[in-house]
């Protein structure tokens, strides 16, 4: 039997509700969702059914209070005329998901499909914070193409210690920072607990620059949150009322028909991309980025991010770039801030639709000055290019280096001169995932001196299982206590949004499925090549291959089922890390109508 097609006019949820055609089906479907007191005449009113997909949960502290933001939605919803129907969202938390909470970002994306295409909604209010929970909603709502709206549970407040604001991050910067000062000697394990736990002062979620700030604010950027949603800081009153406008929003959506595919255009994803080299971003964001895209039908490429973003100077004087934090962030005027600048200066589409129903440029239109301490001007820019540069060569197709965290004392050191070509040559130190880095770092045989590159391989999406955030390695003990606090590194799994490091990130293809990485070995001179965006072992083709002749692969154990269906199916990091076939599904809506009844 084929399904029935929605049009554009009546609501999808009257196909379960007031199915003129089925009335026995009907009362099937009515029944149960009166058992809680709604009534028959509500749903079958024509009114809106507004999912909230909920990812807040004892197990996400991150995103927790969306559990009580939902209230207001609930009530933005009512307001608004809808019927708000809250429903829970696969738990994805990035600190506390083993082995990643990345494999588990298109477990709940293949959830959040089921959700949306198989029950009654006619629009979805997201809630996302966490690292993953924006990608996993975004490409979810893209590909049913459902008329959804973002809310963001916002960041932690600034936290302090001894007086100094100190930045949170679950696996980031305090952690990499404090680790040092205790390998060094210079704080002991209380002190360094009492650190982390300073970082982390309040509800919500990452309060530096990492992977969730950053996806939150391109989600705003991409326009799919109102103005100023993503700053706001999670306890701030401003939130809760950002709830309640969210959930009013998304009704009149529904009756707009203003889904993501109106949203999520070309035009939208370059805005997107700006933004990100403004804010000095997280290196994972172009992974999600480009995976809800790829899922909402547009051409994102890897190269694109170098193209459309290198020369944008960084803006945002937040951590780990800069100094200030999400609470700074916000009262300084946050995205739109951000966006206004770039708008005035030319680097932005503002003509591009957003789900306030007005483009990019009339949201912009009447805001405050900035705090120009926090956010800059663009002639006194934290840094003059923010962008990614994209490295290619004979060890990958690309890989991501963010240049803008690099240290002036790194600089100082390797790159002195900047008239001279700006090329490292480094000796290889080789480490087969995190265990084996761990057990082998302090090592003296393995001479680790500041001429060594640090790799790491058989950590990406089909290594780890998911792609892990291992890239940022500390140096060993010994070479801290000589003063040298950071190496290069190079591998194919990520790092944390948060990191300082100098790295080389996300090497597509991996080791794990064919990548020259598989073959390198310590000791092996890689050259660096800043000005042309290369990175090279120097070794012969001949000598490739000869090596690719003797090669044995680890085996790779999958220890639950989804790890081996993820494992049959995810792309590379470079291409989004997407489930290759779930590609092919696109606006589910339009192009697949409605699911046949179920009884
Ligand atoms: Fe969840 Fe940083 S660990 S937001
Ligand atoms: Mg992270």
């Amino acid at each position: 039997m084929p399904p029935t097609k929605h049009t554009t006019g009546s609501l999808r949820s009257q196909a379960w509700w007031d199915n003129a055609g089925n009335p026995e089906m009907t009362a099937l479907y009515l029944e149960r969702f009166l058992n809680y007191g709604l009534t028959p005449a509500e749903l079958q009113s024509g009114r809106p059914i507004i999912g909230i997909a909920q990812t807040g949960s004892d197990l996400v502290p991150c995103n927790r209070h969306h559990l009580a933001l939902a209230d207001r939605v609930r009530d933005g919803i009512r307001d608004g005329g809808g019927i708000p129907f809250e429903f829970p969202v696969h738990p994805l938390q990035e600190t506390g998901k083993r082995p990643t909470a990345a494999l588990d970002r298109n477990l709940a994306y293949l959830g959040l499909v089921e959700v949306l295409y198989g029950y009654p909604l006619d629009g979805v209010v997201l809630t996302t914070g966490c690292d993953k929970t924006t990608p996993a909603c975004l490409t979810a709502a893209a590909t049913v193409n459902l008329p959804a709206i973002v809310l963001s549970g916002g960041p932690m407040l600034n936290g302090y210690h001894h007086g100094e604001r100190i930045g949170s991050s679950g696996s980031g910067l305090v952690i990499w920072q404090s680790r040092r000062l205790l390998a060094s000697g210079q704080i002991d394990y209380d002190e360094f607990m009492a650190r982390v736990a300073a970082s982390a002062p309040s509800i919500g979620h990452c309060n530096t620059m990492g992977t969730a700030l950053s996806m939150n604010s391109l989600a705003e950027a991409l326009g799919m949150s109102l103005p100023g949603c993503a700053a706001i800081p999670a306890p701030y009153r401003e939130r809760a009322q950002m709830a309640y406008d969210t959930g009013r929003r998304a009704v009149a959506m529904v009756h707009e028909d203003l889904t993501p595919r109106k949203i999520m255009t070309r035009q939208a994803f370059e805005n997107a991309i700006v933004v990100a080299s403004a804010i000095a971003a997280s290196t994972n964001v172009p992974i999600h980025i480009n995976a809800i895209a790829r899922h909402v039908g547009v051409a994102l490429s890897i190269q694109d991010w170098q193209r459309v973003g290198a020369h944008i100077p960084v803006l945002v004087n937040v951590a780990p770039t800069g100094e200030f934090l999400g609470e700074d962030f916000y009262r300084a005027g946050g995205v739109p801030a951000v966006m206004r600048s770039l708008l005035t200066a030319g680097l932005l589409h503002g003509d591009a639709m957003t789900i306030s129903g007005r483009t990019v440029a009339v949201n912009l239109e009447d805001l405050a000055p900035a705090d120009p301490a926090v956010i800059r001007p663009l002639h006194e820019p934290v840094a003059a290019r923010g962008g990614l540069l994209i490295m290619t060569g004979n060890l990958f197709d690309s890989a991501v280096m963010k240049t803008s965290v690099i240290t002036d004392d790194f600089r100082a050191r390797y790159l002195p001169d900047p008239d001279e070509p700006q090329v490292l040559d480094l000796r290889a130190i080789v480490f087969d995932g995190p265990e084996d880095y761990h057990a082998r770092i302090q090592d003296p045989e393995l001479g680790i001196d500041e001429n060594c590159i640090l790799v790491i391989r058989y950590t990406g999406p089909i290594g780890y299982p998911g792609s892990a955030e291992v890239v940022n390695m500390e140096v060993p003990t010994a070479l801290v206590r000589l003063g040298v606090t950071v190496l290069p590194t190079l591998g194919d799994g990520r790092q944390s949004g948060t990191s300082d490091a100098p790295s080389i990130l996300n090497a597509s293809p991996e080791a794990a499925v064919g990548g020259n990485l598989a073959i390198l070995r310590t000791g092996d001179r890689i050259r660096i090549d800043m000005d042309n965006a290369c990175v090279d072992v120097l070794l012969s083709a001949e000598e490739i291959a000869e090596r690719w002749a003797h090669y044995t692969s680890p085996t790779f154990d999958n220890q639950t089922p989804w790890q081996e269906i993820y494992r049959s199916t995810v792309g590379q990091l470079d291409s989004g890390a997407c489930l290759e076939l779930a590609v092919s599904y696109q606006d589910l809506v339009h192009t697949k109508g409605i699911p046949r009844d179920s009884h």
